[in-house]
């Protein structure tokens, strides 16, 4: 069950630059294109002659032609050309999704268009005011997986141990702050004290231990705000809630479904420590994207069991607390546009 009305990211905008791109998105194949006016467009990948995908078509002007017969749709859908032919007629057309590019991303409506409020897009502007670098990937799994495991951050310790870690540390001190929101959760996670992670201290010089934190922000369906960092101790991190001056990173994630058992995982690390420093925003994305490949690896045989063993049940700890408002939050929207009790929504366990 996804939630359908939901602005969901289709990709960065650098992705959209040339011809048509198709792409999947709850289970909808979607061609993508900029016409020659600038202005992208999405549309149903079929055309609706004989079903070629219009993701092998070419752009004219500002429609999409079929690379099959010929015929050209324009960017909402209507065929505005048949071949050798004079008369159109109404129902030659295809579905057209609502679609807005907003801080190098694009979003895509996958609901009813007439309910898609572009105010309600998140908004990141540090991909304006920050250097950053980023990715799209395709992942085996689940799109629920992924933000379940970016929303439990214990997971660090032993998935991690040579990237983001902190290692072993008996004078460190963990605080969790946990808020649900309307639209799903936030929460901070602190390691007071602690020896900074490799990561930070090849960045940074440090003096000894930093006072560590992990801000995050879930806003359903399937979007994440992460802003990390570290200050020395006795800064006022904690105290004062102090960013500047030391280590700190900001990562976007939008996590869209591709199909049940598929997802986009789109990212970005913006460098927020040497913002003049462009092999520090290089190595940062590099460093990150080896973490994230440890991550791929959990996912994905954890999937694979899931799917193998499904039926079987699981237990929730007390470090799935963020995780289960996330859940909860979505479930939630998704109830109220079924008109069903959030008892009824069935999402992976
Ligand atoms: S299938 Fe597209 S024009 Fe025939
Ligand atoms: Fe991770």
């Amino acid at each position: 069950m996804y939630l359908q009305n939901a602005w969901y990211v289709a990709g960065w905008s650098s992705e959209f630059a040339a011809g048509p791109v198709g792409r999947v998105l709850l289970d909808e194949p979607i061609v993508f294109y900029r016409g020659q006016n600038g202005v992208l467009a999405a549309l149903e990948d079929r055309c609706c002659h004989r079903a070629m995908p219009l993701s092998h078509g070419q752009v004219i002007g500002d429609g999409l032609r079929c690379e099959y017969h010929g015929l050209v749709f324009d960017a909402g859908g209507r065929c505005i050309d048949i071949p050798n032919q004079t008369a159109i007629p109404a129902e030659t057309c295809i579905r057209a999704y609502p679609v807005e590019e907003r801080d190098d991303l694009v979003w895509i409506w996958m609901g009813d268009p007439q309910r898609a409020a572009r105010d309600e897009i998140v908004r990141y502007p540090y991909h304006g005011t920050w250097p950053y670098k980023c990715k799209s990937e395709r992942l085996p799994c689940n799109y629920l997986l992924v933000s379940d495991n970016l929303l439990d951050q214990t997971h660090a310790a032993y998935v991690h141990k040579s990237t983001l870690a902190s290692g072993i540390d008996k004078e460190a001190r963990t605080e969790i702050e946990v808020k649900p929101t309307p639209d799903g959760v936030r929460f901070t996670r602190w390691m007071l004290n602690c020896i900074p992670p490799a990561l930070y201290a090849n960045a940074v010089r440090f003096k000894g231990r930093v006072d560590r934190w992990q801000e995050f922000e879930y806003v359903a369906p399937s979007c994440i705000l992460q802003f990390t960092g570290a200050l020395d101790v006795g800064l006022g991190a904690y105290e004062q809630g102090k960013r500047d001056g030391g280590f700190g990173l900001r990562i976007f994630y939008g996590i869209t479904p591709e199909t049940e058992h598929t997802c986009w995982f789109f990212w970005s690390t913006a460098n927020g420590y040497r913002q003049n420093d462009p092999a520090a925003t290089d190595e940062l994305f590099q460093s990150i994207d080896d973490a994230f490949k440890e991550d791929d690896l959990v996912l994905e045989a954890q999937y694979a069991t899931m799917r193998r063993l499904g039926d079987r049940p699981l237990v929730n700890i007390n470090s799935d607390v963020a995780r289960i408002h996330a859940r909860r939050a979505l479930e939630r929207k998704i109830a109220a546009e079924r008109g069903i009790a959030r008892e009824s929504v069935v999402t992976l366990p």
